[in-house]
């Protein structure tokens, strides 16, 4: 069985910093064996926010009142996923709107962690400027309930002369750290 990874990429810049490190992530993945990857380019999707009425706590199954936008692709797949990788820009510290908004929609999984969350891999790549902790304190915050396994990478694109953003490119070090860990979860 090829193992199974998602790929949320919550930047909106295509090939940017955080989309760049997952590439590297999952580049490692395939070196290491058998992968089947899906990448869902949240920014691109049509996800609309979770409306708070809790629905998905009593309705059958779980499921979201929400059927009909591109959700439920992730909703598909993410049961039998062995690797979720939250491709993220710290934005206001925090995750972007795009992942943001696939993450409240996940409230219909959070109802079966066992089946959804439980020793499956979480990766998250973290960009930023100057902060990423507050991302990292909700990840581990969440884990001591729904027991994933939890790996970081961060990278900061501060460029202190410039301050325009830095691209990760220009770090191998950085690249080889994302392919070192793709290599690493793939070969459990
Ligand atoms: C709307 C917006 C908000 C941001 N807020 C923060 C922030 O609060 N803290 C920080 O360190 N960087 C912040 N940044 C900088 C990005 O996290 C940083 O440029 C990152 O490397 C972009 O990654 P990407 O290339 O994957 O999109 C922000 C950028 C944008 C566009």
């Amino acid at each position: 069985m090829p193992l199974s990874t998602i790929v949320l990429h919550g930047s909106p810049r295509r090939g940017g910093n955080s989309d760049t490190l997952a590439e590297h992530f999952v580049k490692g993945l395939r070196d290491s064996g058998d992968v089947d990857v899906k990448d869902f380019y949240l920014n691109e999707m049509e996800i609309r926010p979770c409306r708070g009425c809790e629905s998905c706590q009593t309705s059958e199954g779980n499921k979201c009142v929400i059927d009909d936008d591109d959700m439920q692709q992730i909703y598909s797949v993410f049961g039998d996923a062995d690797i979720v990788v939250w491709a993220n820009p710290s934005y206001w510290g925090y995750l972007t709107g795009q992942l943001k908004t696939a993450l409240d929609r996940m409230e219909a999984l959070a109802m079966n962690p066992e089946k959804y969350f439980v020793d499956k891999e979480f990766v998250a790549i973290l960009t930023y400027r100057y902060h990423y902790e507050s991302i990292v304190s909700f990840f581990e915050r969440v884990q001591d309930h729904f027991r994933f396994k939890f790996n970081v990478i961060t990278f900061c694109s501060l460029n202190e002369g410039s301050h325009e953003d830095l691209h990760v490119s220009s770090s191998q070090a950085k690249l080889d750290e994302a392919y070192q860990l793709g290599k690493k979860l793939g070969s459990r």
